[in-house]
């Protein structure tokens, strides 16, 4: 594991702080990024261990984005209709935007963090409350077989990928079906999107180092889809490599072939990435100063995990950002970690008392811009890091 990118010492992304605890000295971890030549795959090097990270405080809620319910809803649309599964089983099944999209009878979620298992529970559907291992796999299969397994934005969470296969590799029937979602890798370094760099994101899997690490357990991609959510994402089907009835489609050989070309394989590509987060880190600097200079208001939209990031980085802070709006009830009066911003809850923007407002949630940028019609009519303006950091 090569290192190419040190993004400073940071506080656990989604540690918001209460208002009691603001004088408390964080703990804080070194985030460098690192690329393995082996196996393409790209990590952070120093990880915090998950129960630090993933316990009955996680503050991440996907049924709070209206954005996420429309693509784990049409996609149970398209699993219901083509592969008919009799059970189907999601890795961090979250608060259960997912699995409500399926009777009770054929859906099992496991979720780690208490306080969102125990929604999913109330509501009577089957879940697990543990880090996903071949024990629990063991446990489940007890059950059944899982003809469809779905992880969205928690496989890349977990540390030890040999775990998480060997455990997959129990529960899924003979001619079932993996379907991962991670952000991409390929989208991440296109839009400078550093952010997407934080103690839960342990990898950002592409498909080509996907490809190898599933091969070992005789799984293969068969198809890929690219989505724009969280910023850019994939959403890899895989079966069992001695499954014929499925055939492997075109979007897998065209998604290796952009990132081969791309340089995804290269070294050169991630130390390039690396100094354009350096120039990137200086020009938001440089905005956020010449701002303040001229007294300008500004606050943020979205205290998203990826926000800590940068603004740790950046060194942006409570000086230069008044408070954050954001719409999860958990976060709400609390201070984002590191830079001990308050986040207030949501109002619709008002351009009488703001006057930019720094996009935390980048990748909610349209669902935003909708919303804030009015805001930017009358003038209001945006400041972003993506893919370059300016004004709009
Ligand atoms: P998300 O981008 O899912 O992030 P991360 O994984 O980086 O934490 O989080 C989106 C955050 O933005 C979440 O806290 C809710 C907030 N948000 C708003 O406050 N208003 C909005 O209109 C949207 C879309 C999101």
């Amino acid at each position: 594991m090569k290192r190419f990118l040190d993004l400073g010492l940071q506080p656990l992304a989604n540690s918001y702080i209460k208002k009691n605890n603001i004088k408390l000295k964080e703990k804080k971890f070194r985030l460098s990024v690192g690329f393995d030549k082996k196996k393409y795959l790209v990590s952070i090097l120093k990880t915090v261990s998950k129960e630090m990270m993933f316990n009955k405080n996680y503050p991440y809620k996907s049924s709070e984005s209206k954005t996420m319910q429309n693509s784990f809803k049409n996609l149970a649309i398209k699993i219901k209709k083509k592969y008919k599964p009799n059970l189907i089983v999601e890795i961090g099944s979250n608060d259960g935007a997912f699995i409500y999209n399926f009777k009770r009878k054929n859906v099992i979620g496991v979720e780690p963090c208490k306080n969102l298992a125990k929604k999913t529970i109330k509501k009577h559907y089957k879940t697990y409350p543990e880090y996903w291992d071949t024990n629990l796999s063991k446990k489940i299969s007890k059950i059944g077989k899982a003809d469809v397994i779905y992880s969205a934005n928690t496989l890349s969470h977990i540390e030890n990928l040999d775990e998480v296969f060997k455990a997959i590799n129990i529960l899924l029937s003979k001619n079932g079906i993996l379907i991962i979602e991670d952000p991409s890798l390929l989208q991440c370094i296109k839009n400078n999107a550093y952010d997407q760099f934080y103690c839960e994101h342990i990898y950002l899997f592409s498909s080509i180092s996907l490809k190898k690490i599933i091969s070992k357990y005789n799984f293969e991609i068969f198809d890929i889809e690219n989505l724009e959510t969280h910023g850019g994402s994939n959403r890899y089907f895989i079966k069992r490599k001695n499954c014929k009835n499925l055939k492997i489609k075109n979007s897998v050989k065209k998604e290796i072939k952009k990132e081969i070309q791309y340089g995804l394989k290269n070294f050169s590509t991630y130390k390039k990435f690396s100094n354009r987060v350096i120039l990137s880190k200086k020009k938001l600097q440089k905005i956020f100063n010449k701002l303040k200079i001229k007294k300008k208001k500004i606050i943020g939209y979205g205290a998203t995990a990826k926000s800590c990031t940068i603004l740790n980085y950046c060194k942006i802070d409570n000086k230069f950002i008044d408070y954050f709006y954001d719409t999860t009830s958990y976060k709400i009066n609390k201070y984002l970690p590191g830079s001990k911003i308050l986040i207030k809850k949501y109002k619709k923007l008002n351009i009488n008392n703001v006057d930019f407002v720094y996009l935390g949630a980048w990748n909610f940028k349209k669902e935003i811009f909708n919303k804030e019609k009015n805001f930017i009519k009358k003038g209001g303006k945006f400041i972003t890091h993506i893919p370059t950091p300016r004004i709009i």
